[in-house]
Formats: structure tokens, C-alpha cells, sequence
């Protein structure tokens, strides 16, 4: 019986994680897939191409060529093109396809959250003259143009190639894992007065919340896009991978 060719969309801790547990998967023959939005990403544990598909056309011409039997999306839940685009594939070519799509958070006692459902609304909230941690990443920093006249400060992974891109703004270059204490120790150094993230979700990026919690900072959540139409995610990669397993026992019950 041939392997299972599955390609895994990566980009998360998550599918960091699927890699490791694909890899000892004898049935299943997989590729991850990374779009190239960090310089040096961790290695993952399986054959990785890297780079976008080249649209639509590329990435049905990808799936073609290397005989992709199914896809697991496991891209950031703000990664919504990636996302739509696979589900959408994937159903016109009768290919099984699963997104995992880690629960969002949700605010605990003593939380200041102001949710928004786009990056445009933080100018109603923020008042002129505060320091704003922008906890977003540096993609689409274009969308805050209308925070002029606060203090913006970008934590990225990589450094930038170009000066930030809006007036008042400057990167702060760091590479998580960031524990609460780190984000305290920041957010003091810096005279934080918002922080501004996306509801991403997941444990890994949550000590920024919880940091801000016992500063009693107030935080603008953006609100996660909707999911593409029709599709059910599944929340963690133990369910993820119970689908991979039911693909391969399916296929292996054919004549
Ligand atoms: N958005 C975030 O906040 C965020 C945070 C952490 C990590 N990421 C990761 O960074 C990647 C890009 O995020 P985004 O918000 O720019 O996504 P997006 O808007 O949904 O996708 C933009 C384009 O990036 C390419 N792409 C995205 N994911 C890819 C993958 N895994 N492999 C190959 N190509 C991929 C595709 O290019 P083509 O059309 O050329 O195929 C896609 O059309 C995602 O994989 C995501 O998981 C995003």
C-alpha cells in the first residue's frame, strides 16, 4: 500500500508539532509547506518547500505535481487567504482537506479587553499620546495608519529591512518564547499603555495577556476573520491527526 501524499500548511506552532508526529507516520508520505514570512524558521520535521505557491494556478499546479492526496491547513487563524483559498481548492478537486484552528482566548477576571473586529477601529479606543505595544507582528502594519500621534512599538522575529513604515513607530527585534515575566519587565521598560494583539490564541503567545492583566493594562483584541464557508475546524492536533489516521485506514480498506 502506498503512503498517504499529504501536504501540510504550515506556520504555527501547531503544525510544528504535526510535522514531528507526521514524520512517524509509516502510512503517510508528507510535505509541509511554509509561506517564507521568516527568515530562519525552526526546522520541521519532514520535507519543507518554502515560498508562496504562485497563486491559485501555482498552488492547484503544486497539488497536481507532486500527487497531493490531501491537505491539512494548519496556517494562523489570521492567515485567512492561505486558508479560503485551500478549503475552496480543495473542494472543487474532491480533496479531503481539514483546517486546525486553535481555540481563541477569551478574557479571565481582571482583563481589560476592548474587541475590535479590524485593526482600523484602534484609533476609537486609543487615545492620543499613549505608548502601544503593537503585539501584531510586522505585516499589515499599514492598517494602524490611523494611530498617528501615539507611540508605536512592533516586536518582530527578524530584522527589518526598512524603517517602519508609519510616523511614531519604531521595531523592537526579539525572538519568542517570552515568559510573563519577560512581558512585565517589558512593558514597564518601554512605559507600555495599550497593547494591541489579534485573538491568535494557543499558549504560546498568551504571557502578553497575562502580563497586561497584572499591569492593569487595557487591550485592544482584534477579532479573528471568519472561517471560509463550509469548512469545521478542528481544534487541537490530536484531532488533527485522528483525521490523518482515518484517511489512512479508509484507504486502506480499498480493494
Ligand atoms: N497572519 C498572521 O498573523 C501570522 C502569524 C504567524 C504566522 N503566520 C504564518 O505566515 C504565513 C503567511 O501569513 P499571511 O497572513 O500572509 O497569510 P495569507 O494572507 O493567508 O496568505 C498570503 C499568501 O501567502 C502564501 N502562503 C501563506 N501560507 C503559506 C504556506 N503555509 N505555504 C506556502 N504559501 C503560503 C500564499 O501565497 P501564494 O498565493 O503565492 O500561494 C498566500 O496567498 C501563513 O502560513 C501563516 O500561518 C501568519
Amino acid at each position: 500500500m502506498k503512503p498517504v501524499r499529504l501536504l501540510l500548511l504550515a506556520g504555527t506552532g501547531e503544525a510544528r508539532e504535526l510535522a514531528r508526529e507526521l514524520a512517524a507516520i509509516p502510512e503517510v508520505a508528507a510535505i509541509a509547506s511554509l509561506a517564507g514570512a521568516t527568515r530562519q524558521p525552526l526546522d520541521l520535521d519532514l520535507p519543507t518547500r518554502v515560498g508562496g505557491f504562485g497563486g491559485r494556478a501555482g498552488f492547484e499546479a503544486f497539488l497536481k505535481a507532486e500527487r497531493i492526496a490531501a491537505v491539512l491547513d494548519a496556517t494562523h487563524p489570521f492567515a485567512d487567504r492561505i486558508s479560503r483559498r485551500t478549503a475552496d481548492v480543495c473542494r472543487a478537486r474532491g480533496l479531503p482537506c481539514l483546517q486546525l484552528l486553535r481555540p481563541p482566548w477569551t478574557p479571565a477576571p481582571g482583563d481589560r479587553w476592548t474587541c475590535v473586529d479590524h485593526e482600523g477601529a484602534a484609533a476609537e479606543h486609543i487615545p492620543e499620546g499613549a505608548t502601544v505595544f503593537l503585539a501584531t507582528g510586522p505585516q499589515h502594519l499599514e492598517r494602524f495608519a490611523n494611530l498617528s500621534g501615539r507611540r508605536l512599538i512592533c516586536r518582530r522575529i527578524d530584522p527589518p529591512r526598512a524603517p517602519f513604515p508609519l510616523p511614531g513607530g519604531e521595531y523592537l527585534v526579539d525572538r519568542p518564547p517570552f515568559t510573563v515575566a519577560d512581558e512585565i519587565a517589558l512593558m514597564r521598560k518601554r512605559g507600555i499603555d495599550w497593547l494591541v494583539t489579534r485573538n491568535s490564541g494557543g499558549q504560546g503567545s498568551r504571557p502578553k495577556l497575562e502580563a497586561a492583566r497584572m499591569l492593569g493594562l487595557p487591550v485592544l483584541m482584534i477579532s479573528r476573520p471568519a472561517p471560509p464557508p463550509g469548512v469545521t475546524p478542528v481544534e487541537s492536533v490530536e484531532k488533527a491527526l485522528a483525521w490523518v489516521r482515518s484517511l489512512c485506514n479508509a484507504r486502506a480498506e480499498l480493494p
